[in-house]
């Protein structure tokens, strides 16, 4: 837990800037996912200022996405259209190391070209699960996470890497990354802020809940790799004591 979104936010961005240098030391590239929905903002605008800009090798970085709205790459919707007006173009990113889920094609037809894009990337061909180096993830207060909402098919997803996703609102035709893929990265971080999420952020970390539709988010369980919350207060409010120390 962070005292302030400040604090968060900066605690996030090193932590991205660490992992990137070490994906690169020992692997020349650094493979990261960016979640969607408006708490990366703050993210972006830090990543690309002039402290934390200068910090990292930005042309080894390859950018994917955890899920995207069917709508344009310029739909206000799009959340490759704010990563690339917030991060990608400030940092003078490549178009090569920008691989993103075309929201403008039918959902189906998408899923199966990023399923292509990410098996040309990591070279897993054949094989079961990609590991992607970093996979950054928010939450929505029904414990969705990426485009992988509570009772929909695309969280039973055994076998496919990206799939079509179903939100109960707002734009509702999505594509999502799959719990395999997302829970095969060597790192996955949540990013949760606000007093919105307090409830389900105590849900999904304290344990089962009594629901019987479980928390997407829930299911987030790194096979090898670290699981790491980055929360404001207000998000963690709810949490007991003991978890709460967890999370510094
Ligand atoms: C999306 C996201 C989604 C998001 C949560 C939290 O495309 O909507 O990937 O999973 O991370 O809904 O959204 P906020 O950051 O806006 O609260």
């Amino acid at each position: 837990m962070f005292i302030d979104a400040q604090a968060l936010i900066r605690a996030t961005a090193d932590f991205f800037i660490q992992s990137g240098r070490q994906a690169i030391a020992e692997r020349d590239r650094f493979l990261v996912a960016l979640s969607g929905g408006s708490t990366p903002k703050a993210l972006y605008s830090v990543l690309t200022s002039r402290e934390y800009a200068p910090q990292l090798d930005w042309m080894k970085v390859h950018f994917l996405f955890g899920d995207e709205r069917a709508v344009p790459p310029t739909h206000s919707d799009s959340n490759f259209a704010l990563a690339n007006t917030m991060l990608f173009t400030p940092l003078c990113i490549p178009s090569l190391q920008i691989h993103r889920m075309r929201g403008e094609d039918p959902p189906e037809i998408a899923a199966i070209q990023y399923e292509e894009t990410l098996r040309k990337l990591t070279g897993t061909t054949p094989g079961p699960w990609p590991a992607l180096d970093l996979v950054l993830l928010g939450m929505g207060d029904d414990g969705h996470t990426a485009s992988l909402f509570p009772g929909t098919p695309s969280v039973a997803e055994q076998t496919r890497w990206v799939v079509p996703g179903l939100s109960p609102q707002g734009t509702r035709l999505r594509v999502t990354l799959t719990l395999g893929v997302i829970n095969h990265a060597s790192v996955i971080l949540f990013l949760v802020t606000g007093p919105n999420k307090a409830k389900v952020v105590q849900r999904v970390i304290e344990g089962p809940s009594s629901d019987p539709t479980p928390y997407p988010a829930a299911l987030v369980r790194p096979e090898t790799g670290r699981l790491l919350w980055y929360l404001d207060r207000a998000a963690a409010s709810e949490l007991t004591g003991a978890t709460q120390d967890l999370s510094s």
